[in-house]
Protein backbone atom coordinates (compact mmCIF):
# COMPACT_ATOMS: atom_id res chain seq x y z
CA UNK A 1 0.00 0.00 0.00
CA UNK A 2 1.14 3.31 -1.10
CA UNK A 3 1.80 5.97 2.21
CA UNK A 4 -0.89 8.66 1.50
CA UNK A 5 0.10 12.29 0.98
CA UNK A 6 -1.20 15.42 3.15
CA UNK A 7 -0.57 18.89 2.12
CA UNK A 8 -0.21 21.44 4.55
CA UNK A 9 -0.13 25.04 3.04
CA UNK A 10 1.18 27.70 5.23
CA UNK A 11 -0.57 30.60 4.84
CA UNK A 12 -0.69 32.77 8.14
CA UNK A 13 1.34 35.37 7.49
CA UNK A 14 -0.14 39.12 7.70
CA UNK A 15 1.48 40.34 4.75
CA UNK A 16 2.49 43.63 6.53
CA UNK A 17 4.56 44.96 3.25
CA UNK A 18 1.23 44.34 1.38
CA UNK A 19 -0.31 47.29 3.10
CA UNK A 20 -3.94 45.85 2.49
CA UNK A 21 -6.65 45.07 4.55
CA UNK A 22 -7.06 41.62 2.27
CA UNK A 23 -4.80 38.78 3.83
CA UNK A 24 -1.78 38.63 1.66
CA UNK A 25 -2.85 34.89 0.21
CA UNK A 26 -5.95 36.43 -1.29
CA UNK A 27 -4.18 39.27 -3.55
CA UNK A 28 -5.05 38.08 -6.81
CA UNK A 29 -2.39 36.20 -9.38
CA UNK A 30 -3.90 36.01 -13.11
CA UNK A 31 -6.95 36.61 -12.10
CA UNK A 32 -7.17 34.26 -9.00
CA UNK A 33 -5.93 34.59 -4.98
CA UNK A 34 -2.76 33.42 -4.90
CA UNK A 35 -3.51 30.77 -2.38
CA UNK A 36 -5.50 28.91 -5.22
CA UNK A 37 -2.75 28.61 -7.60
CA UNK A 38 -1.30 26.70 -4.31
CA UNK A 39 -4.33 24.70 -3.80
CA UNK A 40 -4.55 23.78 -7.58
CA UNK A 41 -1.23 22.61 -7.54
CA UNK A 42 -1.44 20.42 -4.34
CA UNK A 43 -4.61 19.06 -5.64
CA UNK A 44 -3.10 18.02 -9.00
CA UNK A 45 -0.52 15.51 -6.58
CA UNK A 46 -3.77 13.86 -5.53
CA UNK A 47 -3.07 13.90 -1.77
CA UNK A 48 -5.69 12.57 1.00
CA UNK A 49 -5.95 15.94 2.81
CA UNK A 50 -5.04 19.48 2.45
CA UNK A 51 -4.31 21.54 5.50
CA UNK A 52 -4.17 25.37 5.38
CA UNK A 53 -2.80 27.47 8.56
CA UNK A 54 -4.34 30.43 8.35
CA UNK A 55 -4.19 33.49 10.66
CA UNK A 56 -4.85 36.87 9.57
CA UNK A 57 -8.10 37.63 8.59
CA UNK A 58 -9.46 33.46 8.75
CA UNK A 59 -13.13 34.47 7.99
CA UNK A 60 -12.21 36.08 4.80
CA UNK A 61 -10.00 33.53 3.54
CA UNK A 62 -12.39 31.11 4.54
CA UNK A 63 -15.26 32.49 2.98
CA UNK A 64 -13.33 33.08 -0.35
CA UNK A 65 -12.62 29.50 -0.32
CA UNK A 66 -16.24 27.82 0.56
CA UNK A 67 -16.80 24.93 -1.81
CA UNK A 68 -13.12 23.56 -1.56
CA UNK A 69 -12.11 20.70 0.93
CA UNK A 70 -9.83 21.90 2.84
CA UNK A 71 -8.75 20.93 6.63
CA UNK A 72 -8.47 24.83 8.18
CA UNK A 73 -5.44 25.07 11.09
CA UNK A 74 -5.64 28.24 13.00
CA UNK A 75 -2.62 29.89 14.14
CA UNK A 76 -3.73 32.97 16.67
CA UNK A 77 -0.01 34.03 16.85
CA UNK A 78 2.65 33.54 14.31
CA UNK A 79 5.27 32.02 16.54
CA UNK A 80 7.21 30.53 13.77
CA UNK A 81 7.02 28.01 10.26
CA UNK A 82 7.40 25.00 13.15
CA UNK A 83 4.78 26.54 14.96
CA UNK A 84 2.38 27.02 11.90
CA UNK A 85 2.75 23.55 10.53
CA UNK A 86 1.99 22.00 14.25
CA UNK A 87 -1.36 23.69 14.17
CA UNK A 88 -2.17 21.25 11.31
CA UNK A 89 -0.59 18.04 12.51
CA UNK A 90 -3.50 16.97 15.19
CA UNK A 91 -5.68 15.99 11.94
CA UNK A 92 -2.74 14.72 9.85
CA UNK A 93 -2.61 10.90 10.08
CA UNK A 94 0.63 9.18 11.57
CA UNK A 95 1.61 6.96 8.36
CA UNK A 96 1.24 10.03 6.25
CA UNK A 97 3.58 11.57 4.33
CA UNK A 98 3.32 15.72 4.68
CA UNK A 99 4.59 18.33 2.31
CA UNK A 100 4.73 21.66 3.01
CA UNK A 101 3.42 24.55 1.07
CA UNK A 102 3.85 28.00 1.23
CA UNK A 103 0.59 29.80 -0.04
CA UNK A 104 2.42 32.71 -1.22
CA UNK A 105 4.77 30.49 -3.08
CA UNK A 106 2.33 30.14 -6.54
CA UNK A 107 4.46 29.16 -9.09
CA UNK A 108 5.72 25.82 -7.90
CA UNK A 109 5.09 23.00 -10.32
CA UNK A 110 3.38 20.12 -9.55
CA UNK A 111 6.20 17.96 -11.43
CA UNK A 112 9.15 19.71 -8.97
CA UNK A 113 7.03 18.61 -6.11
CA UNK A 114 6.54 15.00 -7.43
CA UNK A 115 10.13 14.65 -7.65
CA UNK A 116 10.58 16.07 -4.27
CA UNK A 117 8.05 13.64 -2.84
CA UNK A 118 9.84 10.52 -4.73
CA UNK A 119 13.29 11.54 -3.59
CA UNK A 120 11.97 11.75 0.08
CA UNK A 121 10.48 7.85 0.07
CA UNK A 122 10.71 7.55 3.72
CA UNK A 123 12.91 9.94 4.50
CA UNK A 124 12.86 13.69 4.99
CA UNK A 125 13.29 15.84 1.52
CA UNK A 126 13.82 19.80 1.11
CA UNK A 127 14.02 21.96 -2.57
CA UNK A 128 16.99 23.59 -2.45
CA UNK A 129 18.07 26.46 -4.65
CA UNK A 130 21.68 27.69 -5.45
CA UNK A 131 21.13 31.87 -5.74
CA UNK A 132 23.55 34.29 -6.50
CA UNK A 133 22.59 36.32 -3.59
CA UNK A 134 21.29 33.78 -1.26
CA UNK A 135 20.37 37.14 1.54
CA UNK A 136 17.96 36.52 3.99
CA UNK A 137 17.41 32.90 3.00
CA UNK A 138 18.04 29.86 5.28
CA UNK A 139 21.24 28.32 4.47
CA UNK A 140 21.43 24.43 3.48
CA UNK A 141 24.79 23.18 5.58
CA UNK A 142 26.64 20.30 4.62
CA UNK A 143 28.93 17.90 5.95
CA UNK A 144 32.63 16.75 4.23
CA UNK A 145 30.76 14.38 2.94
CA UNK A 146 28.12 16.70 1.15
CA UNK A 147 25.28 15.06 3.26
CA UNK A 148 22.82 18.35 4.57
CA UNK A 149 23.40 18.94 8.28
CA UNK A 150 21.20 21.17 9.14
CA UNK A 151 19.58 25.10 8.18
CA UNK A 152 20.87 27.73 9.65
CA UNK A 153 18.58 30.92 9.22
CA UNK A 154 19.89 34.26 7.76
CA UNK A 155 19.64 36.40 11.06
CA UNK A 156 21.07 33.27 13.34
CA UNK A 157 24.09 32.43 10.46
CA UNK A 158 27.73 33.47 11.16
CA UNK A 159 29.69 35.49 8.54
CA UNK A 160 30.72 31.66 7.53
CA UNK A 161 27.44 30.05 7.05
CA UNK A 162 26.40 33.19 5.60
CA UNK A 163 28.53 32.57 2.31
CA UNK A 164 26.75 29.55 1.53
CA UNK A 165 24.73 30.02 -1.21
CA UNK A 166 22.86 26.84 -1.34
CA UNK A 167 19.35 27.95 0.14
CA UNK A 168 15.82 26.53 1.62
CA UNK A 169 13.06 27.14 -0.95
CA UNK A 170 10.66 26.28 2.46
CA UNK A 171 9.11 23.53 0.49
CA UNK A 172 9.89 20.09 2.52
CA UNK A 173 8.21 16.43 2.66
CA UNK A 174 8.59 14.61 5.73
CA UNK A 175 7.26 11.11 7.22
CA UNK A 176 4.14 12.31 9.61
CA UNK A 177 4.53 10.47 12.83
CA UNK A 178 8.49 11.96 13.41
CA UNK A 179 7.58 15.33 12.28
CA UNK A 180 4.80 15.79 14.78
CA UNK A 181 7.50 14.26 17.78
CA UNK A 182 10.31 16.35 15.86
CA UNK A 183 7.78 19.96 16.08
CA UNK A 184 6.90 18.86 19.60
CA UNK A 185 10.58 19.38 20.27
CA UNK A 186 11.27 22.57 18.92
CA UNK A 187 12.83 25.72 21.16
CA UNK A 188 12.47 29.34 20.17
CA UNK A 189 16.33 30.11 20.94
CA UNK A 190 17.15 32.27 18.27
CA UNK A 191 17.19 35.48 16.60
CA UNK A 192 13.97 35.96 15.87
CA UNK A 193 12.27 34.14 19.29
CA UNK A 194 10.68 31.48 16.62
CA UNK A 195 9.90 28.16 16.20
CA UNK A 196 11.93 27.24 12.97
CA UNK A 197 10.08 24.30 11.04
CA UNK A 198 14.12 24.35 9.56
CA UNK A 199 15.51 22.76 12.82
CA UNK A 200 13.96 19.70 12.48
CA UNK A 201 16.68 18.85 9.98
CA UNK A 202 19.27 18.84 12.75
CA UNK A 203 17.01 16.11 14.77
CA UNK A 204 16.48 14.30 11.76
CA UNK A 205 20.38 14.17 11.30
CA UNK A 206 20.55 12.56 14.60
CA UNK A 207 18.39 10.24 14.13
CA UNK A 208 20.14 9.14 11.02
CA UNK A 209 16.81 9.84 8.97
CA UNK A 210 17.79 10.24 5.40
CA UNK A 211 17.74 13.72 4.43
CA UNK A 212 17.55 14.55 0.20
CA UNK A 213 17.08 17.31 -1.40
CA UNK A 214 16.06 18.63 -4.86
CA UNK A 215 15.79 21.66 -6.97
CA UNK A 216 13.32 23.42 -8.78
CA UNK A 217 13.53 23.75 -12.63
CA UNK A 218 13.48 27.26 -12.51
CA UNK A 219 13.75 29.74 -9.85
CA UNK A 220 10.51 31.60 -10.50
CA UNK A 221 8.88 28.18 -8.85
CA UNK A 222 10.30 29.53 -5.17
CA UNK A 223 9.69 33.23 -5.51
CA UNK A 224 7.24 34.24 -2.57
CA UNK A 225 5.18 37.12 -2.66
CA UNK A 226 5.58 39.78 0.03
CA UNK A 227 4.96 42.89 -1.93
CA UNK A 228 3.18 44.45 -4.87
CA UNK A 229 6.28 44.92 -6.60
CA UNK A 230 6.67 40.71 -6.03
CA UNK A 231 2.95 40.47 -6.90
CA UNK A 232 3.61 42.28 -10.26
CA UNK A 233 6.55 40.37 -10.52
CA UNK A 234 5.10 36.82 -10.39
CA UNK A 235 2.29 37.69 -12.27
CA UNK A 236 5.13 38.71 -15.30
CA UNK A 237 6.70 35.86 -15.08
CA UNK A 238 3.16 33.60 -14.97
CA UNK A 239 2.14 35.24 -17.67
CA UNK A 240 5.38 34.59 -20.11
CA UNK A 241 5.25 30.92 -19.28
CA UNK A 242 1.42 30.98 -20.31
CA UNK A 243 2.56 32.74 -23.51
CA UNK A 244 5.22 30.52 -24.38
CA UNK A 245 3.01 27.90 -24.03
CA UNK A 246 0.51 29.54 -26.28
CA UNK A 247 3.34 30.09 -28.67
CA UNK A 248 4.95 26.50 -28.24
CA UNK A 249 0.84 25.35 -29.37
CA UNK A 250 1.50 27.32 -32.78
CA UNK A 251 -0.91 30.46 -31.68
CA UNK A 252 0.95 33.68 -33.29
CA UNK A 253 1.15 36.17 -30.66
CA UNK A 254 2.30 39.81 -31.84
CA UNK A 255 3.59 40.42 -28.70
CA UNK A 256 3.96 37.96 -25.82
CA UNK A 257 4.67 40.76 -23.77
CA UNK A 258 1.57 42.15 -24.05
CA UNK A 259 -1.07 39.29 -23.48
CA UNK A 260 -3.32 38.53 -20.40
CA UNK A 261 -4.60 34.89 -19.65
CA UNK A 262 -6.41 35.34 -16.51
CA UNK A 263 -8.62 32.04 -16.47
CA UNK A 264 -8.12 28.66 -19.27
CA UNK A 265 -7.41 29.89 -22.31
CA UNK A 266 -7.63 26.94 -25.52
CA UNK A 267 -6.84 27.48 -29.14
CA UNK A 268 -7.46 26.00 -32.31
CA UNK A 269 -4.59 26.26 -35.16
CA UNK A 270 -3.44 29.20 -36.93
CA UNK A 271 -4.75 31.62 -33.94
CA UNK A 272 -3.42 35.19 -34.11
CA UNK A 273 -3.79 37.64 -31.47
CA UNK A 274 -2.53 41.09 -31.70
CA UNK A 275 -1.75 43.58 -28.33
CA UNK A 276 -3.23 44.09 -25.10
CA UNK A 277 -5.33 41.10 -25.15
CA UNK A 278 -6.86 40.21 -21.92
CA UNK A 279 -8.70 36.64 -21.38
CA UNK A 280 -10.60 35.97 -18.34
CA UNK A 281 -12.39 32.77 -17.52
CA UNK A 282 -12.92 30.02 -20.07
CA UNK A 283 -12.22 30.78 -23.36
CA UNK A 284 -11.80 29.04 -26.28
CA UNK A 285 -10.97 30.30 -29.90
CA UNK A 286 -11.17 28.04 -32.97
CA UNK A 287 -9.09 27.88 -35.64
CA UNK A 288 -7.84 30.48 -37.89
CA UNK A 289 -9.47 32.97 -35.20
CA UNK A 290 -7.86 36.30 -35.68
CA UNK A 291 -8.23 38.68 -32.21
CA UNK A 292 -7.16 42.75 -32.73
CA UNK A 293 -5.46 44.72 -30.51
CA UNK A 294 -7.09 45.79 -27.08
CA UNK A 295 -9.92 43.03 -26.71
CA UNK A 296 -11.02 41.60 -23.53
CA UNK A 297 -12.74 38.09 -24.11
CA UNK A 298 -14.20 36.73 -20.57
CA UNK A 299 -15.99 33.35 -20.87
CA UNK A 300 -16.82 32.62 -24.55
CA UNK A 301 -15.78 30.86 -27.51
CA UNK A 302 -15.54 31.96 -31.00
CA UNK A 303 -15.65 29.57 -33.92
CA UNK A 304 -13.18 29.02 -37.09
CA UNK A 305 -12.35 31.99 -38.86
CA UNK A 306 -14.18 34.75 -36.89
CA UNK A 307 -12.00 37.91 -37.11
CA UNK A 308 -12.40 40.22 -33.41
CA UNK A 309 -11.33 43.62 -34.85
CA UNK A 310 -9.97 46.07 -32.67
CA UNK A 311 -10.97 47.07 -29.18
CA UNK A 312 -14.37 44.39 -28.07
CA UNK A 313 -15.86 43.60 -24.59
CA UNK A 314 -17.16 40.33 -25.17
CA UNK A 315 -18.56 38.41 -21.95
CA UNK A 316 -20.05 34.74 -21.31
CA UNK A 317 -21.22 34.44 -25.32
CA UNK A 318 -21.12 32.19 -27.92
CA UNK A 319 -19.85 33.16 -31.77
CA UNK A 320 -19.96 31.10 -34.27
CA UNK A 321 -17.29 30.69 -37.34
CA UNK A 322 -16.60 33.39 -39.91
CA UNK A 323 -18.01 36.29 -37.87
CA UNK A 324 -16.74 39.88 -38.04
CA UNK A 325 -17.07 41.26 -34.61
CA UNK A 326 -15.87 44.83 -33.85
CA UNK A 327 -14.29 47.19 -33.86
CA UNK A 328 -16.09 48.42 -30.26
CA UNK A 329 -18.85 45.93 -30.48
CA UNK A 330 -19.59 44.63 -26.41
CA UNK A 331 -20.90 41.07 -26.47
CA UNK A 332 -23.07 41.55 -22.45
CA UNK A 333 -23.94 37.89 -20.94
CA UNK A 334 -25.89 35.14 -22.61
CA UNK A 335 -25.30 35.73 -26.41
CA UNK A 336 -25.24 33.38 -29.02
CA UNK A 337 -24.40 34.71 -32.85
CA UNK A 338 -24.58 32.10 -35.60
CA UNK A 339 -21.97 32.07 -38.21
CA UNK A 340 -21.24 34.57 -40.75
CA UNK A 341 -22.31 37.10 -38.54
CA UNK A 342 -21.53 40.69 -38.61
CA UNK A 343 -21.38 42.85 -35.45
CA UNK A 344 -19.86 46.69 -35.97
CA UNK A 345 -19.12 50.00 -33.95
CA UNK A 346 -20.86 50.78 -31.05
CA UNK A 347 -23.20 47.97 -31.12
CA UNK A 348 -24.48 46.28 -27.65
CA UNK A 349 -26.19 42.93 -27.55
CA UNK A 350 -27.11 41.23 -24.44
CA UNK A 351 -29.27 37.70 -23.67
CA UNK A 352 -29.92 37.47 -28.00
CA UNK A 353 -29.31 34.82 -30.19
CA UNK A 354 -28.68 36.38 -33.75
CA UNK A 355 -28.89 34.03 -36.89
CA UNK A 356 -26.62 32.88 -39.97
CA UNK A 357 -25.62 35.79 -41.72
CA UNK A 358 -27.04 38.85 -39.67
CA UNK A 359 -25.97 42.18 -40.09
CA UNK A 360 -25.88 44.56 -36.76
CA UNK A 361 -22.93 47.23 -37.93
CA UNK A 362 -23.60 50.25 -36.51
CA UNK A 363 -25.04 51.89 -33.07
CA UNK A 364 -27.16 49.65 -32.08
CA UNK A 365 -28.69 48.24 -28.57
CA UNK A 366 -30.23 44.43 -29.05
CA UNK A 367 -31.18 43.29 -25.57
CA UNK A 368 -33.49 39.92 -25.22
CA UNK A 369 -33.95 39.56 -28.39
CA UNK A 370 -34.47 36.40 -30.93
CA UNK A 371 -32.57 37.59 -34.40
CA UNK A 372 -33.26 35.08 -37.11
CA UNK A 373 -30.99 34.62 -40.57
CA UNK A 374 -29.98 37.02 -43.09
CA UNK A 375 -31.84 39.72 -41.46
CA UNK A 376 -30.30 43.55 -41.40
CA UNK A 377 -30.55 45.89 -38.67
CA UNK A 378 -29.99 49.52 -39.61
CA UNK A 379 -27.61 52.07 -37.90
CA UNK A 380 -29.25 53.32 -34.86
CA UNK A 381 -31.70 50.27 -34.10
CA UNK A 382 -32.65 50.35 -30.08
CA UNK A 383 -34.25 47.32 -28.83
CA UNK A 384 -36.67 49.01 -26.06
CA UNK A 385 -36.87 45.66 -23.89
CA UNK A 386 -36.99 47.15 -20.31
CA UNK A 387 -40.42 48.96 -19.04
CA UNK A 388 -38.75 50.61 -15.77
CA UNK A 389 -39.90 47.21 -14.52
CA UNK A 390 -39.52 44.62 -16.06
CA UNK A 391 -37.76 42.81 -19.14
CA UNK A 392 -39.68 42.28 -22.53
CA UNK A 393 -39.26 39.63 -25.32
CA UNK A 394 -38.19 40.98 -29.23
CA UNK A 395 -38.80 38.41 -32.29
CA UNK A 396 -37.00 39.05 -35.61
CA UNK A 397 -37.64 37.25 -38.03
CA UNK A 398 -35.35 35.66 -41.02
CA UNK A 399 -34.56 38.04 -43.96
CA UNK A 400 -36.44 41.13 -42.04
CA UNK A 401 -34.83 44.59 -43.02
CA UNK A 402 -35.26 46.99 -39.63
CA UNK A 403 -34.66 50.54 -41.20
CA UNK A 404 -31.78 53.14 -39.50
CA UNK A 405 -33.22 54.84 -36.35
CA UNK A 406 -35.81 52.33 -35.42
CA UNK A 407 -37.02 51.75 -31.72
CA UNK A 408 -38.79 48.17 -31.28
CA UNK A 409 -40.69 48.80 -28.32
CA UNK A 410 -40.67 45.20 -26.43
CA UNK A 411 -42.98 42.49 -26.57
CA UNK A 412 -42.97 42.64 -30.20
CA UNK A 413 -42.46 40.45 -33.31
CA UNK A 414 -41.12 41.13 -36.77
CA UNK A 415 -42.42 39.00 -39.03
CA UNK A 416 -39.93 37.27 -41.52
CA UNK A 417 -39.18 39.20 -44.65
CA UNK A 418 -40.23 42.36 -43.50
CA UNK A 419 -38.96 45.81 -43.74
CA UNK A 420 -39.26 48.50 -41.49
CA UNK A 421 -38.87 52.37 -42.51
CA UNK A 422 -36.38 54.26 -40.82
CA UNK A 423 -37.20 56.43 -37.85
CA UNK A 424 -39.79 54.30 -37.02
CA UNK A 425 -41.36 53.49 -33.55
CA UNK A 426 -42.91 49.83 -33.18
CA UNK A 427 -45.23 49.22 -31.03
CA UNK A 428 -47.33 46.60 -32.55
CA UNK A 429 -46.17 43.17 -34.33
CA UNK A 430 -44.99 44.37 -37.51
CA UNK A 431 -46.76 41.46 -40.19
CA UNK A 432 -44.53 39.33 -42.46
CA UNK A 433 -43.23 39.99 -46.02
CA UNK A 434 -45.10 43.81 -45.27
CA UNK A 435 -43.19 47.51 -45.35
CA UNK A 436 -44.57 48.56 -41.90
CA UNK A 437 -43.32 52.25 -40.39
CA UNK A 438 -44.44 55.56 -38.08
CA UNK A 439 -43.60 57.91 -39.13
CA UNK A 440 -44.32 61.94 -39.23
CA UNK A 441 -45.54 62.56 -42.69
CA UNK A 442 -42.50 64.79 -43.93
CA UNK A 443 -43.93 68.40 -44.57
CA UNK A 444 -42.50 71.38 -46.73
CA UNK A 445 -43.67 75.21 -46.36
CA UNK A 446 -43.08 77.06 -49.15
CA UNK A 447 -41.74 80.39 -48.75
CA UNK A 448 -41.47 79.93 -45.04
CA UNK A 449 -38.24 82.29 -43.46
CA UNK A 450 -35.74 81.71 -41.37
CA UNK A 451 -36.26 84.57 -38.36
CA UNK A 452 -33.94 87.19 -37.75
CA UNK A 453 -32.16 89.72 -35.27
CA UNK A 454 -34.50 92.60 -34.54
CA UNK A 455 -32.10 95.78 -34.95
CA UNK A 456 -31.97 97.40 -31.53
C1 LIG B 1 11.42 30.58 5.74
C2 LIG B 1 12.44 29.51 6.14
C3 LIG B 1 13.76 29.78 5.42
C4 LIG B 1 13.53 29.81 3.93
C5 LIG B 1 12.43 30.81 3.57
C6 LIG B 1 12.10 30.68 2.12
C7 LIG B 1 11.94 28.85 8.43
C8 LIG B 1 12.29 29.05 9.86
N1 LIG B 1 12.63 29.58 7.56
O1 LIG B 1 11.94 31.80 6.21
O2 LIG B 1 14.70 28.77 5.76
O3 LIG B 1 14.75 30.16 3.28
O4 LIG B 1 11.25 30.57 4.34
O5 LIG B 1 11.23 31.71 1.76
O6 LIG B 1 11.09 28.07 8.11
N2 LIG B 1 4.10 31.39 8.29
C9 LIG B 1 3.01 31.05 9.03
N3 LIG B 1 3.06 31.15 10.38
C10 LIG B 1 4.16 31.58 11.04
C11 LIG B 1 5.29 31.94 10.27
C12 LIG B 1 5.24 31.84 8.91
O7 LIG B 1 1.99 30.63 8.48
O8 LIG B 1 4.13 31.64 12.26
C13 LIG B 1 4.06 31.28 6.84
C14 LIG B 1 4.17 32.61 6.14
O9 LIG B 1 2.90 33.14 5.88
C15 LIG B 1 4.87 32.25 4.85
C16 LIG B 1 5.74 31.06 5.25
O10 LIG B 1 5.18 30.54 6.42
O11 LIG B 1 3.98 31.81 3.86
C17 LIG B 1 7.19 31.44 5.46
O12 LIG B 1 7.25 32.39 6.48
P1 LIG B 1 8.31 33.53 6.48
O13 LIG B 1 8.18 34.31 7.72
O14 LIG B 1 8.27 34.26 5.20
O15 LIG B 1 9.65 32.66 6.57
P2 LIG B 1 11.11 33.17 6.35
O16 LIG B 1 11.56 33.84 7.58
O17 LIG B 1 11.19 33.92 5.09
CA1 LIG C 1 9.67 34.62 3.45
Amino acid sequence: MSVPLEIVILAAGQGKRMYSDMPKVLHSLAGKPLLAHVLDTARALKPAAIHVVYGHGGEQLRAAFPHAEIKWAHQAEQKGTGHAVAQAMPKVADQATVLVLYGDVPLIRPQTLRELLSAAGNGLALLTAELADPAGYGRILRDSDGQVTRIVESKDASAAEAKVREVNTGFLAAPAGKLRKWLAGLRNHNAQGEYYLTDIISMAVSEKVAIATRAPRDISEILGVNSKQELAQVERLHQKQQAEKLMQQGVTLRDPARLDVRGELTCGRDVVIDVNVIFEGKVSLGDRVQVGPNNVLRDCSVGNDTIIHPNCVIEDSTIGSECRIGPFTRLRPGVQIADKVHLGNFVEVKKSQVGTGSKINHLSYVGDTTVGKNVNIGAGTIVCNYDGANKHPTVIGDNAFIGSNTALVAPVTVGAGATIGAGSVITKDAPAGELTFSRAPQVTKPGWKRPVKKKS
